[in-house]
Protein backbone atom coordinates (compact mmCIF):
# COMPACT_ATOMS: atom_id res chain seq x y z
CA UNK A 1 0.00 0.00 0.00
CA UNK A 2 1.38 3.54 -0.59
CA UNK A 3 2.02 5.67 2.00
CA UNK A 4 3.98 8.87 2.64
CA UNK A 5 6.52 8.71 0.12
CA UNK A 6 9.10 11.32 1.92
CA UNK A 7 9.21 9.55 5.54
CA UNK A 8 9.18 5.96 4.08
CA UNK A 9 12.06 7.25 1.81
CA UNK A 10 10.17 5.71 -1.18
CA UNK A 11 11.11 6.91 -4.63
CA UNK A 12 8.18 7.81 -7.17
CA UNK A 13 9.17 8.52 -10.44
CA UNK A 14 7.89 11.54 -11.43
CA UNK A 15 7.79 12.38 -15.28
CA UNK A 16 9.10 16.21 -15.31
CA UNK A 17 12.12 18.73 -16.56
CA UNK A 18 12.45 21.81 -14.49
CA UNK A 19 12.47 23.67 -17.54
CA UNK A 20 8.64 23.03 -17.62
CA UNK A 21 8.25 24.74 -14.58
CA UNK A 22 4.67 24.77 -12.41
CA UNK A 23 2.45 23.56 -15.68
CA UNK A 24 4.86 20.65 -15.82
CA UNK A 25 5.18 19.90 -12.67
CA UNK A 26 1.20 19.68 -12.40
CA UNK A 27 0.86 17.40 -15.42
CA UNK A 28 3.44 15.27 -13.91
CA UNK A 29 1.74 15.01 -10.70
CA UNK A 30 -1.70 14.65 -12.16
CA UNK A 31 -0.44 11.96 -14.73
CA UNK A 32 1.00 10.08 -11.75
CA UNK A 33 -1.79 9.94 -9.56
CA UNK A 34 -4.08 8.81 -12.88
CA UNK A 35 -1.83 6.38 -13.91
CA UNK A 36 -1.66 5.20 -10.07
CA UNK A 37 1.60 5.66 -9.19
CA UNK A 38 0.23 7.66 -6.75
CA UNK A 39 -2.77 5.97 -5.15
CA UNK A 40 -5.45 7.67 -3.47
CA UNK A 41 -4.80 8.21 0.19
CA UNK A 42 -1.01 8.59 -0.84
CA UNK A 43 0.58 11.34 1.58
CA UNK A 44 3.00 13.90 -0.99
CA UNK A 45 5.84 15.55 0.75
CA UNK A 46 5.61 18.53 1.95
CA UNK A 47 5.93 21.38 -0.26
CA UNK A 48 9.23 22.56 1.78
CA UNK A 49 10.64 18.60 1.01
CA UNK A 50 9.27 17.92 -2.67
CA UNK A 51 10.71 21.89 -3.07
CA UNK A 52 14.19 20.55 -1.81
CA UNK A 53 14.03 17.39 -4.13
CA UNK A 54 13.32 19.11 -7.14
CA UNK A 55 15.64 22.18 -6.90
CA UNK A 56 12.90 25.00 -7.44
CA UNK A 57 10.67 27.62 -5.63
CA UNK A 58 8.99 26.42 -2.33
CA UNK A 59 5.93 28.69 -3.50
CA UNK A 60 5.83 27.24 -6.71
CA UNK A 61 4.95 23.36 -5.24
CA UNK A 62 2.47 25.05 -2.97
CA UNK A 63 0.90 26.56 -5.74
CA UNK A 64 0.78 23.52 -8.01
CA UNK A 65 -0.81 21.34 -5.14
CA UNK A 66 -3.28 24.05 -4.34
CA UNK A 67 -4.16 23.67 -8.52
CA UNK A 68 -4.56 19.77 -8.36
CA UNK A 69 -6.80 20.32 -4.50
CA UNK A 70 -9.26 22.12 -7.03
CA UNK A 71 -9.23 19.80 -9.50
CA UNK A 72 -9.94 16.95 -6.96
CA UNK A 73 -6.50 15.07 -7.55
CA UNK A 74 -5.35 16.16 -4.03
CA UNK A 75 -6.45 16.50 -0.39
CA UNK A 76 -5.52 19.00 1.72
CA UNK A 77 -6.10 19.65 5.42
CA UNK A 78 -4.21 21.96 7.87
CA UNK A 79 -1.52 20.18 10.06
CA UNK A 80 -2.23 17.16 7.68
CA UNK A 81 -0.04 16.10 5.00
CA UNK A 82 -1.68 16.26 1.22
CA UNK A 83 -3.05 13.14 -0.10
CA UNK A 84 -4.23 11.71 -3.18
CA UNK A 85 -7.90 11.78 -3.27
CA UNK A 86 -9.91 8.66 -3.75
CA UNK A 87 -12.51 9.99 -6.24
CA UNK A 88 -9.91 12.13 -8.13
CA UNK A 89 -7.99 9.79 -10.11
CA UNK A 90 -10.74 9.68 -12.28
CA UNK A 91 -12.23 12.49 -14.14
CA UNK A 92 -15.82 12.11 -16.01
CA UNK A 93 -14.69 9.31 -18.86
CA UNK A 94 -16.17 11.14 -22.17
CA UNK A 95 -18.79 9.20 -24.39
CA UNK A 96 -17.15 7.32 -27.02
CA UNK A 97 -17.57 7.27 -30.83
CA UNK A 98 -16.79 4.06 -30.84
CA UNK A 99 -18.64 2.53 -27.55
CA UNK A 100 -16.66 -0.22 -25.57
CA UNK A 101 -19.08 -2.80 -24.02
CA UNK A 102 -17.10 -2.00 -20.84
CA UNK A 103 -15.85 0.95 -19.29
CA UNK A 104 -12.25 -0.22 -17.60
CA UNK A 105 -12.62 0.12 -13.98
CA UNK A 106 -10.21 1.58 -13.17
CA UNK A 107 -10.76 4.36 -15.01
CA UNK A 108 -14.03 5.41 -13.62
CA UNK A 109 -15.09 6.94 -10.38
CA UNK A 110 -17.25 4.34 -9.83
CA UNK A 111 -17.25 0.97 -10.27
CA UNK A 112 -19.98 -1.27 -10.88
CA UNK A 113 -18.08 -4.12 -12.33
CA UNK A 114 -19.45 -7.17 -12.18
CA UNK A 115 -17.73 -10.28 -10.56
CA UNK A 116 -16.14 -8.56 -7.92
CA UNK A 117 -16.56 -8.49 -3.80
CA UNK A 118 -16.06 -5.70 -2.06
CA UNK A 119 -12.41 -6.10 -1.70
CA UNK A 120 -12.30 -3.48 0.67
CA UNK A 121 -14.56 -5.46 3.03
CA UNK A 122 -11.32 -8.32 3.00
CA UNK A 123 -11.24 -9.94 6.38
CA UNK A 124 -7.61 -8.77 6.91
CA UNK A 125 -7.81 -8.96 11.29
CA UNK A 126 -9.26 -12.97 10.84
CA UNK A 127 -6.77 -13.67 7.71
CA UNK A 128 -3.66 -12.30 9.97
CA UNK A 129 -4.58 -13.94 12.77
CA UNK A 130 -5.19 -17.22 10.99
CA UNK A 131 -1.68 -16.58 9.67
CA UNK A 132 -0.08 -15.97 13.06
CA UNK A 133 -1.21 -19.48 13.96
CA UNK A 134 -0.39 -21.14 10.90
CA UNK A 135 3.17 -19.60 11.01
CA UNK A 136 3.55 -20.20 14.68
CA UNK A 137 2.30 -23.76 14.82
CA UNK A 138 3.48 -25.14 11.29
CA UNK A 139 6.35 -27.60 11.19
CA UNK A 140 8.98 -26.95 8.90
CA UNK A 141 7.79 -29.36 6.11
CA UNK A 142 5.29 -26.91 5.16
CA UNK A 143 7.56 -24.95 3.40
CA UNK A 144 8.72 -27.72 0.95
CA UNK A 145 7.36 -28.79 -2.68
CA UNK A 146 3.69 -29.56 -1.49
CA UNK A 147 0.84 -32.45 -2.45
CA UNK A 148 0.00 -30.55 -6.21
CA UNK A 149 -3.58 -31.69 -4.51
CA UNK A 150 -3.44 -28.91 -2.21
CA UNK A 151 -2.29 -29.45 1.54
CA UNK A 152 -4.25 -32.67 3.39
CA UNK A 153 -5.60 -30.13 6.14
CA UNK A 154 -6.91 -27.42 3.44
CA UNK A 155 -8.51 -30.57 2.05
CA UNK A 156 -9.98 -32.16 5.07
CA UNK A 157 -11.50 -28.31 5.70
CA UNK A 158 -13.34 -27.80 2.97
CA UNK A 159 -14.66 -31.15 2.02
CA UNK A 160 -16.49 -30.60 5.71
CA UNK A 161 -17.30 -26.69 4.58
CA UNK A 162 -18.56 -27.70 0.96
CA UNK A 163 -20.45 -30.58 2.52
CA UNK A 164 -22.04 -28.47 5.08
CA UNK A 165 -22.90 -25.32 3.61
CA UNK A 166 -23.44 -26.35 -0.39
CA UNK A 167 -24.44 -30.24 0.67
CA UNK A 168 -21.92 -31.67 -1.69
CA UNK A 169 -20.99 -35.12 -1.83
CA UNK A 170 -17.44 -35.67 -1.18
CA UNK A 171 -13.79 -36.18 1.45
CA UNK A 172 -10.71 -34.92 1.14
CA UNK A 173 -9.21 -38.08 -1.17
CA UNK A 174 -11.51 -36.05 -3.96
CA UNK A 175 -11.29 -32.63 -3.34
CA UNK A 176 -8.27 -31.10 -5.59
CA UNK A 177 -6.98 -27.85 -4.83
CA UNK A 178 -6.58 -25.27 -7.73
CA UNK A 179 -6.31 -21.04 -8.54
CA UNK A 180 -9.35 -21.02 -9.01
CA UNK A 181 -12.14 -21.57 -11.55
CA UNK A 182 -10.57 -20.28 -14.79
CA UNK A 183 -7.29 -22.27 -14.04
CA UNK A 184 -10.14 -25.58 -13.06
CA UNK A 185 -11.24 -25.05 -16.50
CA UNK A 186 -7.53 -24.91 -18.25
CA UNK A 187 -6.68 -28.15 -16.67
CA UNK A 188 -10.45 -29.51 -17.35
CA UNK A 189 -9.91 -28.92 -20.74
CA UNK A 190 -6.90 -31.05 -20.76
CA UNK A 191 -8.87 -34.09 -18.82
CA UNK A 192 -11.55 -33.70 -21.40
CA UNK A 193 -9.45 -33.29 -24.67
CA UNK A 194 -10.49 -36.43 -25.99
CA UNK A 195 -14.37 -35.43 -25.63
CA UNK A 196 -13.20 -32.73 -28.16
CA UNK A 197 -16.24 -30.57 -27.33
CA UNK A 198 -17.35 -28.65 -24.14
CA UNK A 199 -20.93 -26.58 -24.44
CA UNK A 200 -20.86 -23.43 -22.21
CA UNK A 201 -24.55 -21.86 -21.23
CA UNK A 202 -25.40 -19.20 -23.37
CA UNK A 203 -25.05 -16.41 -22.24
CA UNK A 204 -21.77 -16.91 -20.25
CA UNK A 205 -18.35 -15.56 -19.69
CA UNK A 206 -16.88 -15.34 -22.74
CA UNK A 207 -13.10 -15.40 -20.55
CA UNK A 208 -13.77 -19.33 -19.56
CA UNK A 209 -14.90 -19.96 -23.48
CA UNK A 210 -11.76 -18.62 -24.26
CA UNK A 211 -9.63 -21.05 -22.07
CA UNK A 212 -11.74 -23.73 -23.29
CA UNK A 213 -11.12 -23.16 -26.95
CA UNK A 214 -7.58 -22.05 -26.08
CA UNK A 215 -6.91 -25.63 -24.20
CA UNK A 216 -7.58 -27.44 -27.72
CA UNK A 217 -11.57 -27.80 -26.80
CA UNK A 218 -14.05 -26.67 -29.20
CA UNK A 219 -17.12 -24.81 -27.46
CA UNK A 220 -21.02 -24.78 -28.19
CA UNK A 221 -23.54 -22.40 -26.91
CA UNK A 222 -26.47 -23.74 -25.14
CA UNK A 223 -29.81 -21.43 -24.53
CA UNK A 224 -30.98 -20.54 -20.99
CA UNK A 225 -34.85 -19.52 -20.48
CA UNK A 226 -35.74 -18.33 -16.85
CA UNK A 227 -35.82 -21.91 -15.77
CA UNK A 228 -32.33 -22.44 -15.89
CA UNK A 229 -30.26 -24.41 -19.15
CA UNK A 230 -32.79 -26.10 -21.34
CA UNK A 231 -31.54 -28.97 -21.37
CA UNK A 232 -33.25 -30.83 -23.60
CA UNK A 233 -31.05 -28.91 -26.02
CA UNK A 234 -27.78 -30.41 -24.81
CA UNK A 235 -25.84 -32.50 -27.69
CA UNK A 236 -22.19 -32.30 -26.45
CA UNK A 237 -20.23 -34.32 -24.47
CA UNK A 238 -19.70 -32.09 -21.40
CA UNK A 239 -21.36 -28.97 -20.61
CA UNK A 240 -20.73 -25.93 -17.65
CA UNK A 241 -23.41 -24.63 -15.83
CA UNK A 242 -24.11 -22.34 -13.19
CA UNK A 243 -27.43 -23.72 -11.50
CA UNK A 244 -27.02 -21.85 -8.47
CA UNK A 245 -27.34 -18.69 -9.90
CA UNK A 246 -27.11 -18.39 -13.85
CA UNK A 247 -24.08 -15.97 -14.81
CA UNK A 248 -25.34 -13.64 -16.11
CA UNK A 249 -28.56 -13.54 -16.20
CA UNK A 250 -29.39 -14.65 -12.65
CA UNK A 251 -31.76 -17.53 -12.54
CA UNK A 252 -31.67 -20.78 -10.54
CA UNK A 253 -31.91 -24.02 -12.32
CA UNK A 254 -35.49 -25.30 -11.88
CA UNK A 255 -35.58 -28.20 -9.48
CA UNK A 256 -37.42 -30.13 -12.80
CA UNK A 257 -34.26 -28.88 -15.06
CA UNK A 258 -31.88 -30.56 -12.06
CA UNK A 259 -33.28 -34.04 -12.80
CA UNK A 260 -33.25 -33.54 -16.05
CA UNK A 261 -29.69 -32.55 -16.45
CA UNK A 262 -28.89 -35.57 -14.19
CA UNK A 263 -30.53 -38.21 -16.26
CA UNK A 264 -29.10 -36.24 -19.22
CA UNK A 265 -25.29 -36.90 -17.67
CA UNK A 266 -26.26 -40.70 -16.83
CA UNK A 267 -27.89 -41.69 -20.52
CA UNK A 268 -25.43 -40.18 -22.36
CA UNK A 269 -22.22 -40.48 -20.02
CA UNK A 270 -22.29 -36.65 -19.73
CA UNK A 271 -20.22 -34.71 -17.55
CA UNK A 272 -21.66 -31.64 -15.80
CA UNK A 273 -18.95 -28.98 -14.47
CA UNK A 274 -20.72 -27.69 -11.82
CA UNK A 275 -19.25 -23.43 -11.75
CA UNK A 276 -20.46 -22.53 -7.90
CA UNK A 277 -19.31 -19.24 -8.26
CA UNK A 278 -21.39 -17.27 -5.53
CA UNK A 279 -23.58 -20.41 -4.17
CA UNK A 280 -23.20 -18.60 -0.67
CA UNK A 281 -25.01 -15.73 -1.38
CA UNK A 282 -28.49 -16.50 -1.35
CA UNK A 283 -30.53 -13.85 -0.04
CA UNK A 284 -34.48 -14.60 -0.11
CA UNK A 285 -34.08 -18.23 1.54
CA UNK A 286 -31.61 -20.87 2.05
CA UNK A 287 -29.05 -21.60 -0.75
CA UNK A 288 -30.64 -24.80 -2.79
CA UNK A 289 -27.73 -26.98 -2.53
CA UNK A 290 -25.00 -28.16 -5.35
CA UNK A 291 -26.37 -30.39 -8.38
CA UNK A 292 -23.24 -32.62 -7.88
CA UNK A 293 -25.47 -33.85 -4.53
CA UNK A 294 -27.46 -35.74 -7.15
CA UNK A 295 -24.75 -37.53 -9.52
CA UNK A 296 -22.12 -36.88 -7.53
CA UNK A 297 -20.06 -39.49 -10.17
CA UNK A 298 -20.95 -37.57 -13.15
CA UNK A 299 -20.42 -33.68 -12.05
CA UNK A 300 -17.25 -32.01 -11.63
CA UNK A 301 -18.00 -29.39 -8.60
CA UNK A 302 -15.70 -26.48 -8.92
CA UNK A 303 -15.74 -23.39 -6.39
CA UNK A 304 -13.13 -20.76 -5.63
CA UNK A 305 -12.84 -17.79 -2.90
CA UNK A 306 -12.87 -15.33 -5.83
CA UNK A 307 -16.47 -13.98 -4.53
CA UNK A 308 -16.55 -14.60 -0.78
CA UNK A 309 -12.48 -13.55 -0.34
CA UNK A 310 -10.61 -12.27 -2.77
CA UNK A 311 -9.76 -13.30 -6.23
CA UNK A 312 -6.11 -12.20 -5.66
CA UNK A 313 -5.86 -15.04 -3.70
CA UNK A 314 -6.21 -17.50 -6.80
CA UNK A 315 -7.76 -20.46 -4.48
CA UNK A 316 -10.24 -22.82 -5.88
CA UNK A 317 -11.37 -26.24 -5.60
CA UNK A 318 -12.34 -29.06 -8.31
CA UNK A 319 -14.32 -32.04 -6.71
CA UNK A 320 -14.52 -34.42 -9.62
CA UNK A 321 -16.33 -37.91 -9.62
CA UNK A 322 -14.20 -40.71 -7.98
CA UNK A 323 -12.79 -41.88 -11.49
CA UNK A 324 -11.73 -38.61 -12.49
CA UNK A 325 -9.44 -37.52 -9.30
CA UNK A 326 -6.32 -38.95 -10.63
CA UNK A 327 -6.59 -37.38 -14.08
CA UNK A 328 -7.24 -34.24 -12.47
CA UNK A 329 -4.51 -34.45 -10.06
CA UNK A 330 -2.11 -35.53 -13.07
CA UNK A 331 -2.88 -32.77 -15.65
CA UNK A 332 -2.77 -30.29 -12.69
CA UNK A 333 0.91 -31.21 -11.80
CA UNK A 334 1.58 -31.39 -15.96
CA UNK A 335 1.31 -27.65 -16.02
CA UNK A 336 3.59 -27.18 -13.30
CA UNK A 337 1.46 -25.99 -10.40
CA UNK A 338 2.61 -26.20 -7.14
CA UNK A 339 0.67 -25.87 -4.51
CA UNK A 340 1.08 -22.06 -2.63
CA UNK A 341 0.77 -23.44 1.00
CA UNK A 342 1.20 -20.88 3.02
CA UNK A 343 -2.13 -19.31 1.87
CA UNK A 344 -3.78 -22.48 1.74
CA UNK A 345 -3.12 -22.83 5.48
CA UNK A 346 -4.61 -19.73 6.64
CA UNK A 347 -7.18 -20.77 4.92
CA UNK A 348 -7.93 -23.85 6.15
CA UNK A 349 -7.24 -22.41 9.78
CA UNK A 350 -9.83 -19.84 8.38
CA UNK A 351 -12.46 -22.68 8.12
CA UNK A 352 -11.76 -24.57 10.93
CA UNK A 353 -11.76 -21.62 13.27
CA UNK A 354 -15.10 -20.51 12.10
CA UNK A 355 -14.13 -17.11 11.09
CA UNK A 356 -14.34 -17.78 6.98
CA UNK A 357 -18.14 -18.22 7.88
CA UNK A 358 -18.75 -15.65 9.66
CA UNK A 359 -16.94 -13.62 7.00
CA UNK A 360 -19.34 -15.27 4.38
CA UNK A 361 -22.43 -14.20 6.65
CA UNK A 362 -21.46 -10.56 7.25
CA UNK A 363 -20.72 -10.38 3.79
CA UNK A 364 -24.05 -11.96 2.39
CA UNK A 365 -25.88 -9.32 4.92
CA UNK A 366 -23.96 -6.31 3.26
CA UNK A 367 -24.88 -7.58 -0.30
CA UNK A 368 -28.45 -8.10 0.46
CA UNK A 369 -28.64 -4.41 1.45
CA UNK A 370 -27.54 -2.99 -1.00
CA UNK A 371 -29.65 -5.13 -3.67
CA UNK A 372 -32.43 -3.79 -1.56
CA UNK A 373 -31.18 -0.14 -2.01
CA UNK A 374 -30.04 -0.67 -5.30
CA UNK A 375 -33.39 -2.19 -6.87
CA UNK A 376 -35.33 0.38 -4.50
CA UNK A 377 -33.71 3.12 -6.72
CA UNK A 378 -33.97 1.81 -10.21
CA UNK A 379 -36.32 3.31 -12.57
CA UNK A 380 -39.38 1.70 -13.31
CA UNK A 381 -38.40 1.53 -17.06
CA UNK A 382 -35.87 -1.16 -16.38
CA UNK A 383 -36.44 -4.72 -15.28
CA UNK A 384 -34.25 -6.67 -13.17
CA UNK A 385 -33.78 -10.60 -13.74
CA UNK A 386 -33.19 -13.16 -11.90
CA UNK A 387 -33.36 -14.40 -8.04
CA UNK A 388 -32.39 -12.42 -5.20
CA UNK A 389 -28.62 -13.45 -4.65
CA UNK A 390 -25.35 -13.07 -5.82
CA UNK A 391 -23.25 -9.77 -6.37
CA UNK A 392 -24.74 -8.87 -9.25
CA UNK A 393 -27.88 -7.98 -11.42
CA UNK A 394 -29.03 -7.74 -15.12
CA UNK A 395 -30.96 -5.03 -15.74
CA UNK A 396 -33.32 -5.66 -19.18
CA UNK A 397 -33.51 -2.06 -20.78
CA UNK A 398 -36.98 -0.82 -22.17
CA UNK A 399 -37.60 -1.36 -25.74
CA UNK A 400 -36.00 0.42 -28.16
CA UNK A 401 -33.46 1.53 -25.63
CA UNK A 402 -29.85 -0.01 -27.17
CA UNK A 403 -27.17 -0.96 -25.00
CA UNK A 404 -24.61 1.39 -26.43
CA UNK A 405 -27.06 4.29 -25.88
CA UNK A 406 -27.27 3.28 -22.03
CA UNK A 407 -23.34 1.97 -22.31
CA UNK A 408 -23.09 5.87 -23.46
CA UNK A 409 -24.95 7.71 -20.50
CA UNK A 410 -22.97 5.24 -17.72
CA UNK A 411 -19.95 6.26 -19.29
CA UNK A 412 -20.83 10.37 -19.23
CA UNK A 413 -21.28 9.71 -15.36
CA UNK A 414 -17.77 7.75 -15.11
CA UNK A 415 -19.61 4.53 -14.26
CA UNK A 416 -18.21 1.38 -15.05
CA UNK A 417 -20.11 -1.55 -15.67
CA UNK A 418 -20.73 -4.49 -18.83
CA UNK A 419 -23.15 -4.66 -21.39
CA UNK A 420 -24.97 -8.24 -21.11
CA UNK A 421 -24.00 -8.36 -25.15
CA UNK A 422 -20.84 -9.06 -24.23
CA UNK A 423 -21.78 -12.66 -22.45
CA UNK A 424 -24.10 -14.39 -25.42
CA UNK A 425 -22.48 -16.68 -27.91
CA UNK A 426 -25.20 -16.71 -30.59
CA UNK A 427 -25.39 -12.66 -32.05
CA UNK A 428 -28.87 -11.25 -32.93
CA UNK A 429 -32.44 -11.41 -31.35
CA UNK A 430 -30.89 -10.75 -27.70
CA UNK A 431 -32.31 -8.68 -25.16
CA UNK A 432 -30.97 -5.70 -24.35
CA UNK A 433 -29.58 -5.28 -20.87
CA UNK A 434 -26.66 -4.21 -18.59
CA UNK A 435 -24.77 -5.82 -15.98
CA UNK A 436 -24.20 -4.37 -12.42
CA UNK A 437 -21.95 -5.29 -9.96
CA UNK A 438 -23.64 -3.46 -6.85
CA UNK A 439 -21.17 -5.75 -3.90
CA UNK A 440 -18.18 -4.13 -6.15
CA UNK A 441 -17.41 -0.42 -4.64
CA UNK A 442 -16.60 0.24 -1.22
CA UNK A 443 -19.17 1.13 1.09
CA UNK A 444 -18.49 4.73 1.07
CA UNK A 445 -19.01 4.98 -2.41
CA UNK A 446 -21.97 2.53 -3.14
CA UNK A 447 -24.83 5.29 -2.51
CA UNK A 448 -23.45 8.08 -5.19
CA UNK A 449 -22.56 5.48 -7.38
CA UNK A 450 -25.94 4.15 -7.33
CA UNK A 451 -27.43 7.60 -7.84
CA UNK A 452 -25.17 7.97 -10.81
CA UNK A 453 -26.42 4.84 -12.13
CA UNK A 454 -30.11 5.81 -11.33
CA UNK A 455 -29.38 9.43 -13.32
CA UNK A 456 -28.21 8.07 -15.94
CA UNK A 457 -31.11 5.44 -16.55
CA UNK A 458 -33.54 8.23 -16.05
CA UNK A 459 -31.40 10.42 -18.90
CA UNK A 460 -32.32 7.58 -21.42
CA UNK A 461 -35.68 5.52 -20.15
CA UNK A 462 -37.42 8.76 -19.91
C1 LIG B 1 -19.43 -17.08 -13.56
C2 LIG B 1 -18.17 -17.05 -12.75
N1 LIG B 1 -17.64 -18.18 -12.33
C3 LIG B 1 -16.49 -18.21 -11.59
C4 LIG B 1 -15.85 -17.05 -11.27
C5 LIG B 1 -14.61 -17.13 -10.44
O1 LIG B 1 -13.50 -17.26 -11.25
P1 LIG B 1 -12.07 -17.45 -10.55
O2 LIG B 1 -12.25 -18.49 -9.50
O3 LIG B 1 -11.18 -17.89 -11.67
O4 LIG B 1 -11.67 -16.13 -9.99
C6 LIG B 1 -16.35 -15.83 -11.71
C7 LIG B 1 -15.64 -14.59 -11.40
O5 LIG B 1 -15.90 -13.53 -11.92
C8 LIG B 1 -17.56 -15.83 -12.46
O6 LIG B 1 -18.11 -14.68 -12.87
Amino acid sequence: MWESWSSLGWDVHLDWHPDTGRPGLADALRRAIRERRLGPGTALPSTRALAKDLGIARGTVTRVYADLAAEGYLLTSQGAPTRVAAGGTAPAVPAREHPRTTTRSRDARWNLSPGRPDLSSFPRAAWLSAARRVLLEAPPGVFDYGDPRGPAVLREALARYLARSRGVVTDPERVVVCGGFNHAMAVLAQVLREDGELAFEDPSLPEFRATATGNGLSVTGVRVDEHGLVVSELDSPAVVVTPAHQFPLGYTLAPARRTALTRWAGRNGGLVIEDDYDGEFRFDRRPVGAVQALAPERTIYVGSVSKTLAPSLRIGWIVPPRSLVEPVRAALAATGWRAPSMDHLILAEMLTSGSYDRHVRQRRLAYRKRRDRLLAALPESVTPLGISAGLHVVLLLPSGVPEEDAFAAVARESIALEQLGRFWIRAGGRPQGIVVGYATPPEHAFTPAIEALTRSLRAITR
